[in-house]
């Protein structure tokens, strides 16, 4: 998402991904919002065929944090079923992690993950090192709870 023009022509893409394989949606003035505010945070996976876009992490800084941090934020991620264990959510995430700690000098970054999430949970806390800061109850929209994960990225500096 770094370079403007090629992430306008992806936008329509990055969505079908989200909306393939998640609950929560968002509108396309959302990720536009994230690519002009923080362009250096948000990445994807594209190959040359249909679908295009096979994974993406869309990544912010957290605007107002009530601790006075800098702390980035994963606002979501996604690799469709076809592309899935080969290693495409670990390099997202890590890309965007080395942009916050690099670009913004992020004390950590912080996510939400339904507690029913195997596979997303054991890339966060088994493969990434993610902590659970907290159970946030009903924290989606059909009630279930989440954990609120946070990773320390002070030693990227
Ligand atoms: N079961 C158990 N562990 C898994 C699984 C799984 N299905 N998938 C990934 N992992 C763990 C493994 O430890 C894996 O390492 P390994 O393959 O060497 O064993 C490690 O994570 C890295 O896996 P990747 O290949 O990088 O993960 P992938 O590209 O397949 O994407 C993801 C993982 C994003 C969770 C994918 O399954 C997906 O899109 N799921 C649906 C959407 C989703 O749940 N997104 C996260 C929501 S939370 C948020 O957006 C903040």
């Amino acid at each position: 998402l770094s370079s403007y023009p090629s992430y306008i022509d992806l936008l329509p893409s990055i969505q079908t991904c989200n909306i393939t394989n998640l609950p929560e949606n968002y509108f396309l003035k959302y990720y536009l919002y994230h690519a002009l505010t923080w362009p250096q945070l948000s990445f994807v996976a594209v190959v040359r065929e249909y679908p295009k876009v096979v994974g993406y992490v869309l990544a912010k800084m957290e605007e107002e944090p009530t601790d006075g941090l800098q702390h980035g934020h994963i606002t979501s991620l996604s690799v469709m079923r076809t592309h899935r264990r080969l290693g495409i959510a670990e390099r997202l995430m890590r890309m965007s992690q080395r942009a916050m700690a690099e670009s913004h000098r992020a004390h950590f970054v912080s996510l939400h993950v339904r507690m029913s999430n195997v596979a997303a949970l054991r890339l966060y806390r088994d493969t990434l090192g993610f902590e659970v800061e907290k159970v946030e109850d009903g924290y989606y929209a059909d009630g279930e709870d989440a954990y609120a994960m946070r990773l320390n990225l002070q030693s990227m500096w």
